[in-house]
């Protein structure tokens, strides 16, 4: 896989993505630049600080497809906040602990987890929190052991609200929870949209994307219904996007089509620069802070906060 992304994609992706996206722009009748979404551009103001923190506004990042950009997007759009003076939880809820790993962590060598947080409930949450290379980012970490409290959790009473037991007495040190799903519809999945009060769907710009979104959105829907009333889907957020490509903005114009307002105006484009990231265990806001995928996760921030 990585060898064909580099082939098609660098060398020297930043570049031609910038003067690919600038070459593509085309504007509105009335002059008005247009974004990749196809809208015209709208600016968003930096946020203003905050002279307090929390309650929180927890939000699930959720897509059964797996390498669409959840985990990405949840350390970056974290990182991200947290330079805005958000005080950001991350929570990994992916047995893979990918997550954990892009920050760092080797979750293989934690005694104690998120999985010991739901399962155990004399423990205090907070004793199992990291902090991580980003200032007033932390991480409730996961690893492989997480993959049995599915199997455990069926035959509880109350067994879809195990991690709103865990995050509610963190709500209140919080400005942001996001919770990295895994790649399934299960019950893990079914707990973190009963935790959230919102849901960003990292959806990437290729041709199958959009299989599997009706599933999502109807999973989505039923948990409301019977569980959260107060959930709802904060964003869609297009990943994986080449502004070179026809098929790219193609799937971008079904999309916007598709579902309107709620796609966010961030789109972010593909570059290898997010793997180096894992690699380097850094969100990249902070590994590359001028990049291109810095700045389009800073913008997203701020459409987050906005929303
Ligand atoms: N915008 C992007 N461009 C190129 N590669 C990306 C991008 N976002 C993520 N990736 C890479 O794609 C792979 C899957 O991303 P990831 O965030 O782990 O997806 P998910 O959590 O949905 O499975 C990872 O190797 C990651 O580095
Ligand atoms: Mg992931």
């Amino acid at each position: 896989m990585s060898t064909s992304h580099s082939q098609q994609v660098s060398p020297a992706t930043e570049p031609a993505g910038e003067t690919a996206v600038s070459r593509q722009e085309q504007a509105a009748d009335n002059g008005t630049p247009l974004g990749p979404t196809g809208r015209p551009k709208r600016d968003i103001p930096p946020p203003p600080e905050l002279d307090k923190h929390g309650p929180a506004r927890v939000l699930a990042m959720c897509n059964q497809k797996g390498g669409v950009g959840k985990t990405t997007s949840t350390i970056n759009l974290g990182a991200a906040l947290a330079e805005y003076g958000r005080k950001v939880l991350l929570v990994d809820f992916d047995p893979q602990g990918a997550l954990s790993v892009g920050l760092g962590v080797q979750p293989h060598e934690l005694e104690q987890t998120v999985y010991n947080a739901i399962m155990e409930r004399s423990l205090d949450t907070r004793d199992l929190v990291h902090s991580t290379v980003i200032d007033g980012m932390d991480l409730l970490p996961s690893n492989i052991d997480l993959s049995a409290a599915e199997v455990q959790l069926v035959a509880e009473v109350g067994r879809e609200h195990t991690l709103m037991r865990v995050v509610r007495p963190m709500i209140a040190d919080y400005d942001f929870v996001l919770v990295d799903c895994q790649p399934s519809l299960g019950l893990l999945t079914v707990n973190a949209l009963t935790a959230s009060h919102g849901v960003i769907i990292p959806l990437e710009c290729e041709f199958f994307s959009l299989r599997g979104v009706a599933l999502l959105m109807d999973t989505i829907e039923k948990v409301k219904e019977r569980l959260n009333p107060d959930l709802d889907i904060t964003g869609i957020l297009a990943t994986m996007f080449d502004p070179r490509t026809l098929h790219s903005k193609e799937v971008m114009a079904r999309v916007v089509e598709a579902f309107g307002e709620t796609v966010f105006d961030t789109v972010i484009n593909r570059t290898v620069r997010f793997a180096e990231t894992t690699v380097a265990g850094e969100p990249i806001t902070k590994w590359s802070p001028k990049s291109n995928g810095a700045h389009a996760y800073r913008q997203l921030a701020r459409e987050v906060i906005r929303r």
